[in-house]
């Protein structure tokens, strides 16, 4: 049985992602075979964030099935405005809509909008935690490019601590066999959770700084944006912004068959002269974010028997220690976590904390 949302690959074992990945293939060969296939259909598009590739592929995505799309992409021009929580939008959209892509600032949103949802609720992105359609996106480039995703030497660049992302990238390929190798200053590494997930697959990975240093080894370079709307100050972004740039002197020291992701937008972590170099696939891959999305949504919505967002244990006398979790803003939502030893792991953001 399929989870009925998609608020973190991980909910899906890796068969049924699989297929997911090879359907988006399958259309991206055939794409007129799948129009119409999700006629009378809605899709509401909740945007609470910026976004081009991710709303406007959802869009078109569903467009290319024959179905519609409703939505917002600035929340000050719907009832956010005057004060409406997240359950009652999400309640009264998923009464209009057949399936529901969310994006919100906050982390653990889109499970906190599944919980109250009456259709499939897809998590376009919350805060920094997960992205992952972003990594459906990725999967499918990266088995276009390199036709499988085991054994491959991975290296991730840039904000690790905030880009979701990588997150969401890593956790997924964490259980294949792959190395790791993530680059980034003291500042913005990996999230401790992400640490343990890669620890408890047994994941070969190494933390380094120098991406000069790394590139010769590496299969797959993924590089990321530092992600200013997450830093307390602008003092703080300053002191990590231009640190990582791809150029074509640094690629000069690659493979040949290395290929470069970034799921956009750049800003100036690669230079546009490495746009020309055939290893550069960013841009290939977020047309490919349109199959991914044609594939996740005729799956969500053909399968008949669903399986609920699974939900922790309810511990009402316990708080989550993360200020960006979704629990601070929309308080109504019950406090839900996964025992662990002596931690409790927040089911909305995945913070974890001693008891
Ligand atoms: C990413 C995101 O929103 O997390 N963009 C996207 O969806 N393609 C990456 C980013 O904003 O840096």
């Amino acid at each position: 049985m399929l989870p009925a949302s998609l608020i973190d690959l991980s909910d899906f074992s890796s068969e049924e992602w699989q297929k997911i990945v090879s359907l988006a293939l399958k259309i991206k060969e055939h794409p007129e075979a799948y129009f119409g296939r999700c006629e009378g259909k809605i899709l509401a598009t909740l945007f609470y964030e910026p976004s081009t590739r991710t709303q406007m592929s959802f869009q078109t995505a569903m467009l290319r099935l024959g179905g519609q799309t409703i939505g917002f992409d600035n929340p000050m021009n719907s009832s956010v405005a005057k004060g409406e929580n997240l359950r009652d939008t999400i309640k009264i959209i998923s009464g209009y809509a057949d399936i529901l892509v969310i994006r919100h600032p906050m982390e653990g949103a889109a499970k906190a909008a599944a919980l109250n949802a009456d259709c499939p609720v897809i998590n376009a992105g919350d805060g920094g935690h997960l992205h992952p359609t972003q990594t459906l996106t990725d999967l499918v480039t990266l088995m276009q490019e390199k036709g499988r995703l085991d054994h491959l030497t991975i290296g991730l660049c840039g904000d690790l601590k905030n880009g979701r992302t990588v997150h969401s990238l890593i956790k997924t390929l964490a259980p294949f066999q792959n190395r790791f190798v993530l680059i980034s200053t003291k500042d913005l590494c990996i999230p401790q959770y992400i640490r343990d997930i890669l620890d408890a697959n047994g994941s070969s990975y190494e933390e380094v700084f120098s991406l000069e240093e790394a590139i010769s080894e590496l299969d797959v370079l993924y590089m990321t944006r530092i992600q200013k709307e997450r830093f307390a100050s602008q003092e703080e972004y300053d002191a990590q912004k231009d640190v990582y740039v791809l150029d074509k002197e640094k690629l000069s020291h690659a493979k040949g068959s290395l290929r470069i992701l970034h799921p956009l937008p750049r800003v100036d972590e690669i230079t546009v002269d490495v746009d020309d170099d055939s290893r550069a696939v960013y841009f290939k891959q977020a047309v490919n974010g349109v199959y991914a999305r044609m594939a996740l949504i005729l799956t969500l919505l053909s399968s008949e028997e669903k399986t609920p967002v699974p939900t922790g244990k309810e511990i009402k006398t316990a708080t989550c220690r993360n200020t960006k979790c979704i629990t601070h803003t929309e308080p109504y939502l019950p406090s839900c976590f996964q025992e662990c030893g002596d931690m409790l792991i927040c089911d909305y953001c995945e913070d974890r904390f001693l008891i």
